[in-house]
């Protein structure tokens, strides 16, 4: 079976689909149903190029697949090689303008790309100093106008696409072609691609579910390898041009479920994601030599005029508000959060000196965004952390930092919630900076810890008992997860999580809260979920025994060796890290532990009844 997280998706980028086909039929109706299977993906804008007789000719839609293949004047697109792309966008919104694929002044290149170029502002500037004139905000129209630059430097084209990709940086899938070829040029570094192999010619995608209609014979390519397909055969290279040995292989999918990959669910394959989608949103942004973090539009100096910050966010975003509250407040930046709906009812006092953080993945969400134009009208500065470029979210704001986790499909959050996460620590050491002049306490542990993160959560996803503690305690009367500190926002989502998708009675306290009520409902049939960061454990683990003591089943969420192993009737284990990532792993277990729970119930995992992905009422 194919190993989605290890091999599709792992160290690489989930936003964004793209196709290519060439082969002896046109092109045309096997791209755009690409584009639709790919729509899991990214689904912003979508755009098709075509070679036909009379050049490269370029649709391209902001929207969904359907506005496109509304907008296609099928007649026109004729030819047997194109590409295609569905967009996420993480550089410039959702326009036409910013719609893939891109192409030189001349429309004599096209261009699909799947990741972030780096350094897309430097290569733009020697470009636009060199004559070229852009037309997108995105990083993507640089690679058409590299290429055109070496073509006018007397490259051949092939030539030309090699050069043009030694001088990317950051992670990539590309896929070019060139006006007059029945050629595509592909290659791959750091985000999937992968070849398709059929009777009349190739396919090349982000994913294998964009062509499965039309085979199952595939070749999977590695980062460095660049490809050259013509309809009658393929070259595997590397940078290079040396030749490399790449095998095809049949993979098993039933197409109706291609998109989940190996998974039954989205949520599930969602929580899988989240090694690739942390190394996504932490790419570029950590800088180990300055000993700082490196957020783009928020340089040192940026907030020194911020005397407080306030977070406003529901459910799940809430509980990534309140976790980026407490790594402030310890830093000692006055931080206090607010739920969304109730921000204006009880308004803390904002003003100029007040940066609002709004967090929502959806970027949509009614109740946070009516708190967010109340904020401004009081003079505060709003910053969102959001995972939708150009929603509306990004245009009430001041401020964006976008946590680049990729479309997520399922109801339940699980890899936005990580992402928000972490993309608060960073921003609470801009912060701290800014407003204390110091760093944070533990910001080499961190920094250090960062770097492994994605890794740290492999492992989790990897040797998690979650499957078999879900089955050992399902059908109990009531569930109860505690924490303190950073554990405390943890054991909320946890209990949300698991409300959410089980139907099951789940709580959330802050451990030290037991005593002060919930005791009294602990009972045999009331397992308590306790999460330890490494913060305060003890206190944790007299509280969890309190309730031990009164009957309920103890599962320990900590590392293998933590004192509370000792005792726990069951164990969720998670590697030894900083108290700031501990949680976040903590969370991934707990995510399991829900998912597998509602699965042995046979819930309607990804659309909970009566809940809707994005609420767009109050
Ligand atoms: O799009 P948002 O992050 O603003 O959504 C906020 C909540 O509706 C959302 O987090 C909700 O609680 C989740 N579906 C829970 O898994």
């Amino acid at each position: 079976m194919y190993a989605l997280a290890s091999r599709a998706t792992r160290g690489v980028s989930l936003m964004c689909g793209i196709i290519g086909r060439v082969g002896r039929d046109d092109a045309i109706e096997s791209l755009v149903t690409g584009l639709e299977n790919l729509e899991y993906r990214g689904y912003d804008s979508a755009g098709v190029a075509i070679q036909n007789g009379a050049g490269i000719k370029v649709e391209k839609r902001s929207g969904k697949v359907t506005e496109l293949k509304h907008a296609l004047d099928y007649g026109s697109l004729d030819g047997e090689v194109g590409i295609g792309h569905t967009r996420w966008s993480t550089h410039g919104p959702p326009t036409d303008e910013n719609a893939h694929p891109h192409t030189d002044s001349t429309r004599d290149v096209a261009v699909v790309h799947n990741g972030i170029i780096e350094n897309y502002a430097s290569l733009k500037e020697s470009l636009r100093a060199a004559g070229h004139t852009f037309t997108s905000d995105t990083d993507t129209e640089v690679i058409p106008h590299l290429i055109q630059q070496y073509l006018d430097e007397g490259l051949e084209p092939e030539a030309a696409f090699r050069a043009a990709i030694e001088d990317l940086e950051g992670s990539y899938a590309v896929t070019a072609m060139l006006a007059g070829e029945h050629v595509l040029y592909a290659a791959r570094q750091g985000s999937p691609l992968v070849v398709g192999l059929d009777e009349d010619g190739f396919f090349l995608a982000s994913d294998v579910p964009a062509f499965l209609e039309y085979t199952d014979d595939v070749v999977y390519l590695e980062d460095g390898d660049v490809v050259v397909v013509r309809p009658d055969g393929i070259e595997f290279t590397d940078l290079a041009g040396n030749a490399i040995d790449r095998r095809p292989e049949t993979v098993e999918w039933d197409p109706e479920q291609a998109g989940k990959g190996e998974f039954d669910h989205f949520m599930h394959k969602e929580i899988h994601e989240q090694p690739t989608s942390l190394a996504q949103a932490l790419e570029g942004r950590l800088d180990h030599d300055a000993h700082d973090v490196t957020l783009e539009h928020f340089p040192p100096g940026t907030f020194t005029d911020i005397e407080r910050v306030q977070f406003i966010a529901c459910g799940t975003s809430y509980h990534a508000g309140l976790y980026g509250s407490i790594a402030m407040n310890n830093a000692g930046i006055p931080t206090t959060t607010h739920l969304a709906n109730e921000y204006e009812v009880s308004a803390p006092p904002a003003d100029e000196h007040t940066l609002v953080i709004a967090v929502t993945q959806s970027g949509e969400t009614a109740d946070t965004l009516s708190a967010m134009r109340h904020a401004r009208d009081q003079g505060a500065r709003v910053l969102t952390v959001t995972n939708v470029v150009g929603s509306t979210a990004t245009r009430v704001a001041d401020d964006v930092l976008l946590i680049r986790a990729g479309p997520e499909i399922g109801v339940a959050a699980t890899k936005t919630f990580s992402s928000q996460a972490v993309m608060l620590l960073l921003l609470a050491q801009r912060l701290s900076q800014d407003l204390t002049g110091a760093s944070l306490a533990n910001l080499e542990a961190l920094l250090a810890d960062l770097q492994s993160f994605p890794d740290a959560v492999e492992r989790v996803l990897e040797t998690t008992d979650g499957r078999r503690l879900a089955t050992q305690y399902l059908g109990c009367q009531s569930y109860f997860f505690i924490g303190r500190g950073l554990g405390f926002p943890v054991a909320l989502e946890g209990a949300l999580k698991f409300k959410e998708i089980t139907y099951e009675h789940a709580e959330g306290f802050a451990s030290g809260e037991l005593k002060h009520g919930p005791l009294a409902l602990v009972t045999p049939d009331t397992p308590v979920i306790a999460v330890f960061t490494g913060q305060e454990d003890t206190k944790v683990l007299n509280n969890a025994e309190e309730a031990q003591t009164r009957g309920a089943p103890l599962i320990a969420v900590c590392p293998e060796d933590h004192q509370a192993t000792t005792i726990a009737d069951a164990h969720l284990p998670i590697p030894d890290v900083t108290p700031e990532l501990a949680g976040l792993l903590a969370n991934v277990q707990l995510q399991l532990l829900s998912y597998h729970a509602a699965a042995g119930l046979e819930r309607a995992i990804d659309k909970p009844r009566n809940l809707a992905k994005s609420v767009t009422v109050q």
